[in-house]
């Protein structure tokens, strides 16, 4: 390998096999992860949202936000994160801007991958963009109900700031925020 290529590799990879015993890999989603990204989206949000907001709900989501077309813009621009667990994409992560603030638009684990510190890690690779990028603070989202995702988002040092209404039978939205200048002591401290 020459060293032209050696930063782009490194760029490619955030959290590599030797960061982890379970050989989880963490690294920027590429064109070829698009179909894989989708998978994720799909069973992701059936399993989670089916039971808090009912099928019409996720038919709609899936819809909007979990084709080629409304995955693929992300991708492109390098902003969304995959990780990789023995060759095999179980979840990923997806951020973009709004004002001064650095938005986790999706975060998702397949479900049999829940529990081993995966969303964890695609969350601390968001973070460390959003600090590199200058970012004080790192806004998320929850579908009201989804109380896995308020429990994780809390643990890692978010706080609830505000609520949504849904309307037309649609599940409320809540905000939530994390101070990303006090990111060493915060998560320290939302170890359980
Ligand atoms: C919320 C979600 C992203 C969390 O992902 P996850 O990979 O299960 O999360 P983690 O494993 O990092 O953390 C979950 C728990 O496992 C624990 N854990 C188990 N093994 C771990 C390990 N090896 N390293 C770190 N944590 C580990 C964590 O401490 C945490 O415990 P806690 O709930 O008591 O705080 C995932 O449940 C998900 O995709 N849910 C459905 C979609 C969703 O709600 N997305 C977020 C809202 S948009």
């Amino acid at each position: 390998m020459t060293e032209e290529q050696q930063p782009m590799l490194r760029e490619e990879v955030l959290a590599g096999p030797g960061d982890s015993a379970d050989g989880v890999v963490i690294r920027t989603a590429t064109g070829n992860d698009l179909d894989a990204v989708v998978r994720v989206g799909h069973q992701t949000w059936q399993a989670t949202y089916e039971p808090i907001a009912g099928a019409e709900y996720v038919a709609m989501g899936l819809a909007k936000w979990w084709t080629t077309d409304a995955v693929i813009p992300s991708i492109r621009v390098g902003r969304t994160l995959v990780a990789e667990r023995d060759g095999e994409v179980v979840a990923m992560a997806a951020y973009g801007t709004q004002g001064d603030d650095l938005v986790l638009w999706k975060l998702y684990v397949l479900p049999e991958h829940h529990g081993h510190g995966i969303g964890r890690r695609l969350l601390a690779a968001v973070i460390d963009r959003g600090i590199e990028l200058g970012h004080t603070r790192l806004v998320v989202s929850h579908v009201d109900g989804n109380e896995q995702g308020n429990r994780f988002y809390e643990r890692n040092g978010f706080r609830t700031t505000d609520r949504e209404a849904g309307g037309s039978g649609m599940p409320d939205t809540i905000w939530m925020v994390k101070d990303l200048t006090l990111q060493g002591e915060s998560t320290e401290g939302t170890q359980p």
